[in-house]
């Protein structure tokens, strides 16, 4: 089993997520509640109050502060509690944990470990979904299976042609072989594939508008633990990127996941969809939310049964694994690296 990665960042929620309401998210284990400040900044809180336990989620705010729904104890942005009734003295340890949050490409990330360690320049970067020239659809769906079964997913795309038939998948898929490639000291892994003369599956023959074959490029770039690129080219058959790298012949969409582990066998599957053709068309992000979301919950639907198989099947039990899954077990291997 794919353990926990600490001392890392994690996307914990979109920032129009983030407002006056209470947020309650739980990641890697912990219980958070996030809001936004009066003047716009996100915070995140250890969703638990000293006194008994008490939700803060499930509380009220005061201005910037919460003032706990069960007996009133008051909690600071910073997580100090300033206020207990029936006395003035506030205990020393009167205080929940604050945690490093930082909004970046329209995410919200979270620190979860040493809070000395966080470095914020170390968030990696998904501009488009921020970006003007692009276009992003966007959701999130709880997944009841463990985070290590999404990123198997994601790095293994041979599975559209048969779990997505219809949507993304086409023969081709399957059929092309994937390069895979691991830069150990950034710590991301690349797999590649490169399709060229075949069927435009529906999701982009509808959204690009292109007709006939077309070449397909798919090529991830995963960050771990947190961070999913899917760089999806779609190009009539022929039309080659130019020399200097101009490429206004070929439709582009950032396909970006965000894998969050919530419990030991939950994960937050946040999924978004950026692209650089018809950006102006409502038509096409209704499309392509909705073919997305589809192509998701087919996801969500076998990755929450194998789920179920790991729960029943007996200690010690081998996969077999072949050439497709050569990314996704580079993904593991730095995975347990970073675990340590
Ligand atoms: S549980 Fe929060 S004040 Fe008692
Ligand atoms: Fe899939």
């Amino acid at each position: 089993m794919t353990a926990f990665v600490r001392n890392q960042w994690y996307v914990a929620a979109y920032t129009e997520e983030v407002g006056e309401d209470l947020l309650a998210r739980t990641i890697l284990g912990e219980p958070i509640v996030f809001y936004r400040t009066q003047d716009g900044t996100a915070v995140g809180l250890a969703d638990r109050c000293v006194h008994r336990r008490f939700p803060l989620s499930l509380s009220r705010r005061d201005g910037d502060r919460i003032v706990c729904g069960y007996h009133g104890f008051t909690y600071e942005p910073s997580g100090a509690c300033v206020y207990v009734p029936a006395q003035t003295r506030i205990p020393r340890t009167a205080r929940v944990p604050s945690y490093r949050v930082v909004e970046q490409d329209s995410l919200v990330w979270v620190w979860i470990g040493e809070p000395e360690l966080a470095d914020a320049s170390a968030i990696p970067r998904a501009p488009w979904l921020d970006q003007p020239g692009w276009t992003t659809v966007r959701g999130m769906e709880p997944l009841a299976a463990r985070y290590g079964l999404l990123v198997d997913n994601l790095l293994d795309l041979s599975h559209e042609t048969y779990l997505h038939g219809g949507y993304i998948g086409t023969p081709e898929v399957a059929e092309t072989p994937i390069t895979t490639e691991v830069d150990e000291d950034a710590r991301i892994v690349y797999v590649r594939r490169r399709m060229k003369d075949v069927e435009c599956p529906p999701f982009y023959a509808s959204s690009t508008g292109i007709d006939g074959r077309i070449d397909r490029w798919q090529d991830i770039e995963y960050r771990p633990p947190c961070l999913y690129l899917l760089h999806s080219r779609i190009a009539p058959t022929g039309v080659e990127p130019g020399p200097d790298g101009d490429d206004r012949g070929a439709c582009h969409a950032e396909i970006v996941y965000a894998i969050t582990p919530e419990t030991e066998t939950t994960t937050l599957d946040f999924w978004m969809v950026a692209r650089d053709f018809a950006v102006d068309d409502e038509a096409v992000s209704e499309f392509l939310a909705k073919s997305n979301r589809t192509v998701v919950m087919q996801d969500v639907v076998a990755l929450n049964a194998l789920e179920r198989v790991i729960a029943t099947e007996p200690e010690g039990y081998q996969e077999l694994s072949i050439n497709i899954d050569t990314g996704g077990l580079a993904a593991r291997r730095l995975l347990r690296k970073l675990a340590g």
